[in-house]
């Protein structure tokens, strides 16, 4: 069973696909921590993120670099949004995305395009989305409970950006597949929109 959870940043997604991968036992890829990889060494190299070629170089990354804390900054997500809008970015890291979703017991992968580029085949497809408020509301509690300094405000802003550029770039943009099903967990807590999720799973099957 293939499992595709998409949604826009800080949608809960991951937790829902830990959690859900936790229920199925299946493996979980956060194909997100792999854009980060890409946003980090690009700074580590000292490159351009906005530069096709010097992104496109950095997809060498080192594995080490995936359990990297750093990672899971605001500003490598910001730096991951830059550089997952070039198409060779994401070609590069397709292969490796399709390799762990055709595992022989199937996966739960989550992302922006796993529903429509990554696995369009995959058995079940879910879009986890909330508002603007609650998403930014959620990741401010999560920086400072981190430790990381930042105004609700400029996080906001942040997520607003980061949902347009998402959203309209023109290589594998953020948009629900057809055939997904929709989950919208504003008014939600992690484990109410995880038991949600794995109610829409349980009745597709
Ligand atoms: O999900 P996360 O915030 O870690 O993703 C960081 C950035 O990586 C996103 O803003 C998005 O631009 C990019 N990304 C993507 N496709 C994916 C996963 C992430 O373009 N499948």
């Amino acid at each position: 069973m293939i499992i595709a959870v998409d949604g826009p940043t800080a949608s809960g997604k991951g937790t829902i696909a830990r959690g859900l991968a936790r229920h199925y036992g299946l493996p979980h890829l956060d194909t997100g921590l792999l854009y980060r990889a890409v946003g980090l060494h690009v700074r580590n190299l000292g490159g351009n993120p906005d530069d096709p070629l010097d992104a496109r170089r950095a997809t060498d990354f080192p594995d080490r670099l995936l359990t990297d804390p750093t990672l899971r900054q605001e500003a490598v997500g910001a730096l991951a949004s830059r550089v997952s809008v070039h198409k060779d970015v994401r070609a590069a890291l397709l292969d490796r995305q399709r390799a762990f979703a055709a595992q022989p017991g199937g996966a739960v992968l989550d992302g922006r395009d796993i529903g429509t580029v990554v696995a369009p085949h995959a058995d079940v497809k879910l879009f986890v989305t909330a508002s603007v408020e609650a998403r930014a509301r959620r990741r401010h509690a999560e920086m400072l409970s981190r430790g990381e300094d930042v105004s609700y405000d400029a996080i906001r802003t942040d997520l607003i950006s980061r949902d347009a550029r998402d959203r309209n770039r023109a290589e594998a943009p953020l948009i629900e597949a057809a055939d997904a099903i929709l989950l919208d967990n504003s008014d939600m807590d992690a484990a109410q929109s995880l038991a949600e999720a794995i109610r829409l799973v349980d009745a597709t099957m």
